[in-house]
């Protein structure tokens, strides 16, 4: 317990799956949270479980991949809060198709959705951090930051792969431009996860075809959510203060 106590940590996406997973276990540490998400209820439910434990929680609703809200979820921290220690740019999805098939808009949406918000949420938050010469970033990438099979064969998922990869240039960057000012930037790079929306369909996907992500996964299982948020709690604590610019796969095995 305390791992992060009394820092501040803003989680992009909390309302459901990684993010929700990660702003809990952050919570059960002793963080005090600003959320963000497009989904109020679900956001609001996140708040809810981390407040009946004593939690103290700061929600906004807003579209992180447009300036002005990812500027008003990084300012209502320092509003609330006076600081920032920690932020974990987690919002992502994707738009899958074979490429011949993808329409641009999926293609342009997947990669605005993945990398946009990033940008942006890092580049409203680096100068608070900057002045107190502290802070932690976390970013989601992913395992198919170098291609998923699964996906590859049977949807097509290269504007993820691509955004993915791209998440992982820019932490590679910001670790460097960031490292005088004593701001640690890494990666978590899940594999396939058994989140709710995410896992049903991995699941389903196990049952109906050959390269599914449990035989392309080592140790033959989806992760669990919390094995993530575990990954993002230590690059967020004082035990990863020597690590930045490193993508930490949790991928069941490479
Ligand atoms: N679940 C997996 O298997 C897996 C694997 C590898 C990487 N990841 C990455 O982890 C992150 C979280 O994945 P997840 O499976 O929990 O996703 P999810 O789709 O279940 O949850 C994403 C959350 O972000 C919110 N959101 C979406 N667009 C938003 C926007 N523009 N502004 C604010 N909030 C927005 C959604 O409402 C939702 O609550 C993503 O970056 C994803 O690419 C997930």
């Amino acid at each position: 317990m305390g791992r992060v106590k009394d820092q501040v940590a803003i989680v992009t996406g909390a309302a459901r799956g990684l993010g929700e997973a990660i702003s809990y276990r952050l919570a059960q540490e002793g963080a005090r949270l600003v959320l963000g998400d497009i989904d109020e209820t679900g956001l609001e439910a996140t708040a809810t479980k981390i407040r009946d434990e004593g939690g103290e929680v700061v929600t906004l609703i807003g579209d992180i991949t447009e300036e002005e809200p990812a500027s008003q979820l990084i300012e209502s921290a320092i509003a609330h809060f006076r600081q920032i220690d920690i932020l974990v740019n987690n919002v992502g999805g994707s738009r899958n198709s074979k490429i011949w098939e993808m329409p641009v808009e999926d293609w342009d949406h997947t990669i605005k959705l993945n990398l946009r918000g990033t940008f942006l949420c890092s580049k409203a938050a680096v100068p608070h951090m900057i002045q107190r010469k502290q802070g932690k970033i976390i970013c989601l990438s992913s395992g198919a930051r170098e291609g998923t099979p699964w996906t590859a064969y049977y949807e097509g998922g290269s504007a993820y792969s691509a955004s993915k990869a791209a998440i992982h240039g820019f932490m590679r960057d910001l670790a460097l431009e960031l490292a005088e000012h004593n701001i640690n930037v890494n990666c978590v790079a899940p594999g396939p996860i058994d989140t709710k929306i995410a896992g049903a369909k991995l699941r389903k996907l196990n049952e109906t075809v050959d390269f599914s992500p449990n035989r392309m996964t080592p140790f033959g299982r989806l992760g669990q959510p919390s094995e993530v948020a575990d990954a993002v709690l230590f690059l967020a604590s004082d035990e990863a203060s020597y690590v930045s610019g490193h993508t930490l796969a949790v991928m069941g095995g490479r």
